[in-house]
């Protein structure tokens, strides 16, 4: 039998803004609970849950002080349990976030790591003398924007963060950081959970010489969209040692039976996610590839894109795609609402495993916020630039009543405005919404053969704004065409076709279509069985 891992939907619950059990107006496990029986609705066959370690929440649970604890805000070590097993019992699997790059200041390593120079921990760090002018060992930036080096005055050496200086790196040469991480995992993996996704792994390793990053000779402030690409990471970002690291993160996986990893890397190019299938060499491993967040939404460059990516990961591999997480601009908020009724279609119809962010499956949008409710690390480290996460990640809207069904407290940030009209229960009613797309479309990838495991194969829509794909099988051939833009388009080829669904759920399935003489709305999209 194939292992779940290849054909997976897995469903991204950011766990401050599902849904809040206990009223105080962020998001438990005991939410989560509460919502299994959606979960199980929606036909997924994942859940990846967004961190709940305990964590001082300064970049909201990215910031790890204990990993083998559960956040009292997100309730306790049984209420885990409790989720892991209710939703194995609907056959639902668990993958946990993973942080190896970093810990939180307050993680009792660093404390003591900080505490003086020969502590046995000092090296699970990483330090440096101040510069000759007593600033910061070199010009490295962190992610956020800002120097990636903070001056601990104690023991006055500084420590490097490639992310918020509340956010310490590890030091994965050593081989204690390492046995113990890897523990981490284990315990995590003997307590049932199915699987992890890795963040922030091309930052594990930094070049030891720490020699000066160069400038990046193309940058321009405001066409570059984040400070830190002012320098060239040749030093900090995707060392090879980074890379094979994940090879060996794998292997602690593989120990085990029916595990899955899948890895962040926010930037890496098409030949990194190479580099990593291959190092890794598992079909339950993915690089996420972030192509239908960062591409421009143009048939041009969705097709330039997925033909080059679905070659290159090939029949060894298995490949992926993300509509969406919690670091970018909701699906509808970055494209369009029709726009992204053709992008879930796409995100289902592809080979390989799709996720889904929570929200995106009713049409949310991201909410534009007062200035004190931002927050996020990216406003601290680079104000001004408007790069704020928490737009995208208001509170899930269940129901039109106060705070959207979310909770009967003031939520952590705002419910969107749009919520009577967006929330599960208006669309369960609603046969045309975008949460019946998303079921239809996910049954649809579960269930037709084609879509289980053809082959991917490009085709030439002969219309400049049509991105089109067969999808082929030894039992059957399933044709996609998207219309990208906003006008009607003529579709002209040679086939005939069965609908089997548009993506405003409008046509009749199983409706005959000559695609000799097919008229596209703008922005229409449809899935046909082809003869
Ligand atoms: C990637 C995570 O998705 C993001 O939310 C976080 O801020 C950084 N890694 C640092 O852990
Ligand atoms: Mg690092």
């Amino acid at each position: 039998m194939k292992s779940w891992t290849q054909n997976a939907v897995i469903y991204q619950i950011y766990p401050r803004s599902f849904k809040d059990s206990d009223n105080d107006g962020i998001g438990d496990i005991k939410g989560i609970i509460d919502k299994v029986d959606y979960l199980a609705s929606l036909g997924i066959d994942a859940v990846w849950l967004s961190p709940i370690y305990k964590s001082p929440q300064l970049d909201y649970g990215y910031d790890v002080s204990d990993h083998r604890e559960i956040d009292p805000i997100f309730g306790i070590m049984d209420d885990f349990k409790n989720l892991l097993k209710l939703l194995h019992e609907k056959g639902i699997k668990l993958i946990m976030d993973f942080i190896p790059n970093h810990t939180s200041t307050e993680h009792p390593w660093f404390i003591e790591a900080r505490s003086n120079k020969t502590n046995p921990k000092r090296d699970w760090y990483i330090w440096a003398d101040p510069a000759a002018n007593n600033g910061p060992p070199n010009n490295w930036i962190s992610a956020f924007g800002g120097p990636a080096w903070q001056l601990d005055e104690v023991t006055n050496q500084y420590y490097y963060h490639a992310f918020s200086p509340y956010q310490p790196d590890l030091n994965w040469r050593n081989e204690e950081v390492k046995k113990e991480m890897f523990n981490v995992m284990k315990f995590w993996l003997d307590l049932g959970v199915d699987g992890f996704r890795i963040d922030a792994v091309d930052y594990l390793f930094e070049a030891k010489d720490l020699k000066d990053e160069p400038k990046n000779p193309y940058y321009q402030p405001g066409f570059h969209q984040y400070r830190d690409q002012a320098l060239s990471h040749i030093y900090t970002k995707g060392l090879s040692e980074s890379i094979k690291m994940l090879g060996e993160m794998g292997k602690v996986l593989r120990a085990y039976q029916n595990k899955y990893m899948v890895t962040e890397a926010a930037e890496a190019k098409l030949s990194k996610l190479i580099e990593m299938y291959k190092i890794v060499d598992w079909r339950s491993y993915q690089p996420f590839n972030f192509s239908m967040i960062d591409l421009p939404w143009e048939a041009q460059s969705y097709r330039e894109y997925i033909d080059c990516y679905d070659q290159a990961v090939g029949q060894n591999y298995v490949p992926c795609y993300v509509a969406g997480n919690h670091d970018k601009p909701r699906v509808v908020t970055r494209i369009g609402a029709r726009e992204a009724r053709n992008a879930a279609v796409i995100l289902f119809t592809l080979r390989g495993n799709a996720f889904i962010y929570n929200g995106e499956e009713i049409g949310m949008r991201n909410r534009k916020l007062p200035k004190n409710l931002e927050r996020d690390t990216y406003d601290e480290y680079s104000p001004g630039l408007g790069l704020g996460r928490n737009g995208e990640r208001t509170p899930m809207q269940w129901d039109n009543t106060n705070q959207a069904g979310f909770s009967s407290f003031k939520p952590w940030l705002p419910i969107c405005s749009d919520y009577k009209k967006v929330n599960v229960d208006e669309e369960t009613k609603d046969p045309k919404s975008f949460l019946n797309l998303y079921k239809k479309l996910i049954k649809l990838k579960k269930e037709n053969p084609a879509l289980i495991d053809g082959d991917y194969i490009p085709m030439d829509s002969k219309a400049e704004k049509v991105f089109c794909y067969i999808r082929q099988s030894d039992k059957n051939k399933i044709l996609v065409v998207i219309n990208f833009g906003r006008e009607k388009q003529k579709i002209n080829l040679n086939i005939e076709g069965k609908l089997i669904l548009n993506n405003f759920l409008d046509r009749k399935a199983g409706t005959k279509i000559d695609l000799k003489n097919l008229l596209l709305r703008g922005n229409e999209g449809m899935i046909l069985e082809i003869f």
